[in-house]
């Protein structure tokens, strides 16, 4: 099998690389060898790769800059999706693209399921529905993994930025109006490789969380506990103060609920993503000392 992963220096994308080499042939394209903003060079690539499954995990992930660059969001989050679709159905590929929790508001209660409508706040939601919709549009083989709060051992992310600040700063405030499922990229990887062969009548969005719920300010306050068990004396614990959405403005509005049934993804496919803690140990201990 071959598979095509964009965006192969991302979170998510160097763990599906990395965790298909010996499963499959893996064609891995960085940002430098193919650019989601140049359409030629995403057809171009296609073609030469002649893949079974495209992965894109390539996308404009700034969310408070896509504010001020809702253009240059919608080329890669929204406008290249749809062409990678179409070139996976010319090619007789499967496409398994991700996208987000933060195509809905937030305002329902209980955890979304796929059915419900989406309503996003900020412009990288908008441009990651656009995206959805567009995938869909093309009308090939295709798999919409939406999935939330992803970190990693290494890139950019809220748990490396909270080990950074504890090493900075004394106290640290951090949201706890806003629940949602932290997504090691690695869960979200091991979950993509069970779904490589899907058949037509599966296309769809599926949502791709690990399992429970957290906020901001528990995710952190469970790094920092994680960091104490391990280290005890050598790590030095920050103050954590719980604070309100209102507290801390950004350019970018987050929905309050961010938590995703992933009852859909269990029922169709028997996969489950483990317990958000779990993922977090797992990245924890690849950092190391
Ligand atoms: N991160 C999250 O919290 C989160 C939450 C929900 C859903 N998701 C979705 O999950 C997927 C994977 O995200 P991630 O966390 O792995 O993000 P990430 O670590 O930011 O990786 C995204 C990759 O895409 C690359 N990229 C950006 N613009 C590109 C372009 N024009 N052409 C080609 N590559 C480009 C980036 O390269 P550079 O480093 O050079 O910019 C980066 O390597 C995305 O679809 C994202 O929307 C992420």
């Amino acid at each position: 099998m071959r598979v095509l992963v964009t965006g192969a220096l991302g979170q998510v994308g160097a763990d599906v690389a990395r965790l298909l080499e010996g499963r499959a042939q893996v064609i891995a394209r960085s940002r430098a060898e193919l650019d989601l903003e140049k359409p030629d060079d995403i057809r171009w690539n296609v073609r030469e790769a002649r893949p079974d499954v495209i992965v894109n995990a390539a996308a404009y992930t700034a969310v408070d800059r896509a504010e001020s660059e809702e253009d240059r969001a919608r080329a890669v989050n929204g406008v290249a999706p749809g062409i990678l679709a179409e070139e996976a159905k010319r090619a007789g590929a499967l496409l398994i693209h991700y996208s987000t929790d933060y195509v809905f508001d937030g305002e329902k209660g209980d955890p979304y399921l796929e059915t419900d409508a989406p309503n996003p706040l900020s412009a990288y939601g908008r441009t990651k529905l656009e995206g959805e919709r567009a995938v869909a549009a093309a009308g090939g083989r295709h798999l919409i993994l939406r999935t939330s709060w992803v970190y990693a051992p290494r890139g950019r992310n809220f748990m490396l930025t909270m080990l950074r600040f504890a090493s900075e700063r004394d106290e640290l405030r951090v949201v706890d109006d806003q629940r949602g499922a932290p997504t090691s990229s690695l869960q979200i990887a091991r979950a993509t490789l069970e779904l490589l062969d899907v058949q037509r009548e599966h296309s769809g969005v599926y949502h791709a969380t690990a399992a429970g719920e957290t906020t901001w300010f528990g995710f952190a306050g469970a790094i920092f506990d994680a960091r104490k068990r391990k280290l005890g004396e050598a790590f030095r614990m920050p103050k954590l103060v719980a604070i309100r959405t209102a507290d801390y403005p950004t350019p970018a509005r987050r929905p309050k609920n961010s938590v995703l049934s992933n009852a859909k993804l269990e029922n169709v496919f028997g996969a489950r993503l483990p317990d958000w803690r779990e993922g977090l140990e797992e990245a924890l201990g690849a950092l190391g000392g």
